[in-house]
């Protein structure tokens, strides 16, 4: 069946490369049209997944820990915090030795209804430099995979809030140098997340990248063993995909991410139903 038009902006808008057949000839035409130079190295993509029902394949969770207790900051009871006092509590923390090396702290960006919420990793310079997550090359990349399949952090506009993400990290202070992110860290973190999480209350989680999925689904299994299927976090459906930055640096998994999105789409959309 030829893509849509829908379907060819959508690989479009996640860098895929496609190769399409010429349209068709006369009789006389020859057999087969010569595949171009590099078709071989985009591999098949499904199609994407608003038309498609919520799958029934709600996994069972990969739960093997409860969250972190909480607070593990510094301030009073982030479990009680709203918006301001949750933002201005993440802006005072010096909880780790991550408050040292900052420029400033990256708190979340979106609609504070977002249906979906996507959560990666830490704030690169970039983040730390603007004070907004994802916005280098790997959220460029984030950027147009959501705009892929219509989504938007944009806080305002005349979006639904279904097409509506909030983006959040699971560390809120660069490390620096990038490096990852340390047990320690991420545990005098958490509490941030957790509450973003409980004001948002997403449809919809996507985990992106290893600390994302560790943070929130407590398991050490990789990304390849996770992905492809539906988790919980506190009852609210959870998908897992690969990190932006690393599909900046392995193209073939642009194409799994896609899918993973995919099954993202198909479950907010029954959600939503
Ligand atoms: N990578 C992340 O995980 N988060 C950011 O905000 C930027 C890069």
């Amino acid at each position: 069946m030829p893509w849509s038009e829908r379907q060819l902006a959508l690989m479009q808008g996640m860098g895929l490369r496609l190769w399409l057949p010429p349209p068709p000839m006369a009789a006389a035409a020859p057999a087969a049209a010569p595949r171009p130079a590099g078709a071989d190295e985009v591999p098949a993509v499904p199609a994407p997944a608003q038309a498609r029902p919520a799958p029934a394949i709600f996994a069972s969770p990969a739960v093997a820990r409860p969250p972190a207790s909480r607070p593990a900051t510094g301030a009073a009871d982030v479990g009680t915090l709203d918006w301001a006092a949750l933002r201005q509590a993440v802006a005072d923390c010096r909880a780790c030795s991550l408050c040292n090396s900052r420029r400033q702290t990256v708190f979340g960006v979106g609609h504070l209804q977002a249906r979906w919420l996507v959560v990666g990793e830490a704030p690169g310079e970039q983040e730390d430099q603007q004070g907004e997550p994802f916005v280098g090359a790997a959220g460029q990349l984030l950027d147009r995979m959501l705009a892929a399949l219509g989504l938007t952090r944009a806080a305002d506009g005349p979006q639904p809030l279904e097409k509506r993400v909030y983006i959040a990290n699971t560390l809120k202070c660069r490390p620096p140098r990038n490096r990852n992110p340390a047990a320690e860290e991420l545990a005098q973190c958490e509490p941030f997340l957790v509450r973003q999480i409980e004001l948002i209350r997403p449809r919809l989680i996507v985990a992106m990248g290893r600390f994302a999925v560790q943070a929130l689904l407590r398991t050490d299994e990789p990304i390849g063993k996770l992905r492809g299927r539906v988790h919980r976090y506190q009852g609210v459906p959870l998908v897992v995909t690969y990190h932006p930055a690393y599909l900046l640096r392995n193209l073939p998994d642009k194409a799994r991410a896609w899918e993973d999105l995919c099954l993202a789409a198909a479950v907010a959309a029954g959600d939503d139903a």
